[in-house]
């Protein structure tokens, strides 16, 4: 089955068939979903979600573009929540200077505010980083050799993909390499071993061609698998099997099938 490793269920364009988009998971072999904070205003839904439907698993961060977030008050409810719902990862945390809002500077301390705060709680993380690829690279390094977790959405180049690989880290694959102009991820995806690839939709965002701009689902990834297969020149089994194996070795789960 497909395990879905960064989802965003609490997202508004849910709210008329969540239910029974969720309760559709099993049968259209979707075996689950983990549902990454973002905002703080977020994280009550992701909770609810995730307390009522058993395959949803719950992630707790704070996306880079939200970092002012991360006042003293929330940052020591947050250590609170983490203690007491168990997340199987710190995330979505990272870097993003694609509007550079807040500053680099912010971002980079609420970064690794919550690197140090995987590390404290022993956890993945889900990185996001878009358009600080180098920044993003050396802060890991630095603050988190050891670390697992996945580099969400990844876009940066094959090169850089296989040294994230040799350390340890998982690529997040989604629907952009199925899109005509993802030359660049679709290389990658050749180049780095499927033992390090999980499966990822970043939804509502995100959907594969050829639902390119709606609304996107776990329901569209059989898409993503198809291509992984295509470029890896195996099957869609293994495909599904052996990265969602990867899921249940990165969040330290196991999957209900
Ligand atoms: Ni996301």
């Amino acid at each position: 089955m497909i395990f879905d490793t960064h989802t965003h269920y609490d997202d508004k364009a849910y709210d008329g068939d969540r239910d029974e988009l969720l309760s559709s998971f099993k049968e259209k072999g979707i075996s689950g979903a983990a549902c990454a904070s973002a905002e703080w205003d977020s994280i009550p839904a992701i909770l609810a979600l995730c307390e009522k439907y058993d395959f949803l698993h719950l992630t707790l961060g704070i996306h880079p573009n939200n970092a002012l977030e991360l006042t003293p008050e929330h940052r020591s409810e947050l250590e609170a929540l983490i203690e007491e719902k168990k997340p199987v990862a710190i995330g979505e945390i990272g870097l993003d200077y694609h509007y550079e809002e807040p500053s680099r500077e912010v971002q980079k301390e609420a970064f690794i505010y919550q690197l140090k705060l995987a590390e404290r709680f022993d956890l993945p993380v889900i990185i996001h980083s878009r358009d600080a690829a180098e920044d993003t690279f050396e802060i890991l390094k630095e603050y988190a050799p050891k670390k697992r977790g996945v580099i969400h959405c990844y876009s940066g180049s094959p090169e850089m993909a296989k040294e994230y690989v040799k350390n340890g880290w998982f690529i997040g694959i989604g629907g952009v390499v199925t899109f005509k102009n993802g030359r660049k991820l679709k290389e990658t995806v050749e180049q780095i071993p499927l033992e390090n690839i999980v499966l990822e939709t970043d939804c509502p965002y995100l959907a594969p061609t050829p639902h390119r701009g709606e609304r996107n689902s776990s329901l569209f990834l059989p898409l993503v698998v198809e291509k992984i297969a295509n470029l890896k020149g195996i099957s869609t089994e293994e495909v599904e099997d052996v990265t969602e194996k990867n899921a249940e070795r990165m969040y330290g789960i196991s999957i209900r099938r």
